[in-house]
């Protein structure tokens, strides 16, 4: 059985995986390791960003860790066939509904930062992202051409008190192990779907998790909240879309968007999804520019979340904060390290 399925898929996504392929080799070397094409690269390869045997290997596997999808070479694909639609499929039929989303500032890092020091040191949120619904899924949804001439898009939020409530506890659970804290995000002065959130997340808060602080946000002001003092987030629960946006939002935080990881989570015995945050990066794939932390750091949470291996992410864990303090610095963190070289400074730490 495989116990890592890796999928480098496009841009920087070969280059960084490549990195955690390595700390794998050395940190854990009985792991089982199949690597397979996904998204842009999957298309041109046999014309379908995510085949069915991909599909099939991820099911199988005990955990997936992805590099990144998309880049301007794919715009003009059909929509269905575009690298993200694999992305999504994927997501939809691993059902990996939670997704994880640490913004965690390393103490070596506070520097890179946009904000002040005092902002961000110790900096430690974890959103709760909602990974399968929403937006993103909801039908109907398509381009039309209007009579008078012009065009009509539709996008459908939709969701349902099942999805609302699965995603809700796994917030309220992870927060009973941290500061104890929930914000719950949404536009319920706008939007049926955000009033249907609040209504879930306070009923089952009152039901089962009375223990827990919970505080109800708009997603605007949460935005807001996040650049101005940051530090009063334990844990965010939001939906799709707000949680794309603001998960990148807070990854700028913590100094780089190239240092966040994040897991994405189902049903408990299934394979978990990792991926690092940011994207494909087309503008410097194939360089050696990219940092590969956030890929690493993915593959720390696969140790502890779905390869039962915490000994070795907290091992892992401790290598990347002694690499950084040791002052190792990719291009995106103000240092002329490349991916490989940062690899290398992990594997030394290690
Ligand atoms: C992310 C990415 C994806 C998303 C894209 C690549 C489909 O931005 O994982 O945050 O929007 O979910
Ligand atoms: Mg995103």
């Amino acid at each position: 059985m495989t116990d890592l399925l890796l999928l480098p898929g496009d841009g920087i996504g070969p280059e960084v995986t490549a990195q955690v392929r390595r700390v794998a080799e050395r940190l854990t070397p009985v792991l089982k390791i199949e690597e397979r094409l996904f998204g842009g690269a999957s298309y041109d390869a046999d014309g379908s960003p995510l085949t069915d045997e991909t599909l099939a290997a991820a099911k199988a596997a005990k955990a997936v860790l992805m590099g990144a999808v998309g880049g301007p070479k794919w715009a003009g694909v059909a929509r269905d066939k575009r690298p993200e639609a694999g992305l999504l499929r994927l997501r939809a039929e691993m059902e990996v509904f939670a997704n994880l989303r640490p913004a965690l500032c390393f103490g070596p890092l506070a520097e890179a930062s946009s904000l002040k020091r005092e902002f961000v040191e110790g900096l430690d949120i974890m959103f709760v992202r909602e990974l399968t619904g929403g937006v993103y899924f909801g039908q109907p949804r398509f381009i039309e051409a209007l009579p008078e001439g012009g065009k009509r898009a539709v996008d459908t939020q939709v969701y349902t008190t099942a999805e609302i409530e699965r995603v809700s506890r796994v917030a309220f659970e992870l927060a009973r192990k941290r500061r104890n804290k929930v914000h719950s995000a949404e536009k319920s002065n706008v939007m049926e779907s955000g009033l249907l959130w609040r209504e879930v997340v306070t009923d089952l808060h009152k039901r089962e998790y009375a223990d827990v602080e919970l505080e109800h946000i708009l997603a605007d002001n949460a935005a807001m909240q996040l650049v101005k003092n940051p530090k009063q987030f334990d844990v965010i629960v939001t939906d799709n879309l707000f949680g794309d946006i603001l998960s990148d939002e807070a990854a700028q935080l913590t100094g780089s968007l190239g240092m966040l990881p994040s897991a994405a989570l189902g049903v408990a015995g299934k394979p978990g999804l990792y991926e690092p945050i940011h994207g494909s990066a087309p503008d410097i794939a194939g360089q050696g520019l990219a940092n590969p932390l956030a890929a690493i750091l993915s593959f720390e949470m696969a140790l502890r979340w779905s390869l039962g291996r915490a000994t070795e992410a907290d091992r892992l864990f401790a290598a990347v904060d002694k690499a950084l303090s040791a002052g190792a610095r990719t291009r995106d963190l103000g240092g002329d390290l490349s991916t490989v070289q940062m690899g290398d400074a992990v594997l030394a730490a290690l």
